[in-house]
């Protein structure tokens, strides 16, 4: 078995795990080949990756004084639910490829030991899609998948839904929206999503969205009723959605009833024929795997270049090592 010695992550190991995170984005560019090319994203994520570690606690696997592997994240105070934890962005992971699980088990198990010891019980890891045997060894570490980044080239859709209007969206239009966007928030509670967004005041929300630099929005009618709506925006959730190339769908919403006839599709294409009169080439979004509608919507369009895994923690056994 090779050894690896691991250390604390200290200033002087980013170059070298700048390097790993290039590797994997090289490695995931071969698969999905429209993403932007690195160096046109080094500068930021050099940036970002210090700021990672002047902030967070992260790990090295060094051999023979080599950066093989990293891993750094950010503590949170809830994750997922009330309880304290990790996230480790796409940029704060990476390992060599050869012995690239075994790297991954030793950085794990030592970063866990001390994040439990902390009392940080939910884990969360962003990795690079494509890398299948990454993800597997993550699934045999006990994780699961949660989130999905995934991004296409903007190019036109064909979408047929009769007596539909699909429309841009300015402040006027955004009180007959209201309900459509609380209905939306609340979407995400129901079974099997669980998860908690707030809903307490959709139009006050929706008029702060668009005020955002460069937000837009478009929405479907049917005989003069709203019954959906697509939100876009420059950023998303990854150091790739933040590339000038990228405009992002962070929001999207059919009325229930109204679902399965073409409305998403025919929001989705008027934005794409917008993006690409504006000259964005690529169009980016982020969901929950666990969201079966969304999950199905986008995977069909889109292809994932990012996996989001977690992992929830014992904390019986965690309290008990605290108090040790
Ligand atoms: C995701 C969502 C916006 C898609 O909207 P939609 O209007 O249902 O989307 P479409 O009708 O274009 O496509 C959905 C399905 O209907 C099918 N369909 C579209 N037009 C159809 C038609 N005329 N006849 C029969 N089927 C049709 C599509 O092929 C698609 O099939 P699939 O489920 O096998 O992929 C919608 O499901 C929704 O609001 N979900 C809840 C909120 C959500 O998940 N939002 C995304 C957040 S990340």
């Amino acid at each position: 078995m090779v050894k690896f010695i691991i250390r604390e992550l200290e200033a002087e190991h980013l170059p070298g795990a700048l390097k790993l995170v290039r590797e994997g984005y090289e490695e995931e560019k071969k698969m999905v080949p429209f993403l932007p090319a690195y160096k046109e994203l080094e500068e930021s994520l050099q940036i970002k990756l210090k700021a990672l570690a002047d902030e967070g606690k992260g790990f090295v696997a060094l051999r023979d004084g080599e950066v093989t592997g990293f891993l750094a994240g950010y503590p949170m105070d809830q994750l997922f639910g009330s309880c304290r934890g990790v996230y480790v962005p796409l940029f704060g992971q990476g390992a060599q490829k050869e012995n690239r699980q075994e790297i991954y088990r030793e950085l794990y198990t030592c970063a866990a030991e001390k994040w439990v010891e902390e009392g940080k019980y939910s884990h969360a890891l962003t990795f690079f899609a494509q890398d299948r045997e990454t993800i597997d060894t993550w699934f045999w570490l006990g994780f699961g998948l949660r989130c999905v980044d995934a991004i296409r080239k903007t190019e036109p859709l064909e979408a047929t839904a009769s007596g539909l209007e699909v429309k841009k969206g300015n402040f006027a239009d955004l009180p007959m929206l209201a309900s459509l966007d609380q209905k939306h928030s609340r979407y995400y509670r129901n079974s099997p999503v669980f998860m908690l967004k707030s809903c307490e005041n959709p139009l006050q929300d929706l008029k702060e969205w668009l005020k955002r630099e460069n937000h837009h929005l478009w929405y479907a009618l049917q005989e003069g009723t709203p019954v959906g709506y697509l939100q876009v925006e420059p950023t998303g959730e990854t150091f790739i959605s933040h590339h000038p190339a990228v405009m992002n769908i962070t929001g999207a919403f059919v009325a229930d009833k109204t679902r399965g006839r073409g409305v998403g599709l025919a929001l989705l294409a008027q934005a794409q024929n917008w993006l690409k009169e504006e000259g964005y080439p690529l169009c980016g979004v982020d969901f929950e795997s666990i969201n079966i509608a969304g999950s199905k919507f986008w995977n069909r369009y889109f292809t994932p270049y990012t996996f989001s895994l977690v992992r929830r923690i014992d904390e019986r056994v965690g309290r008990e090592k605290e108090n040790a």
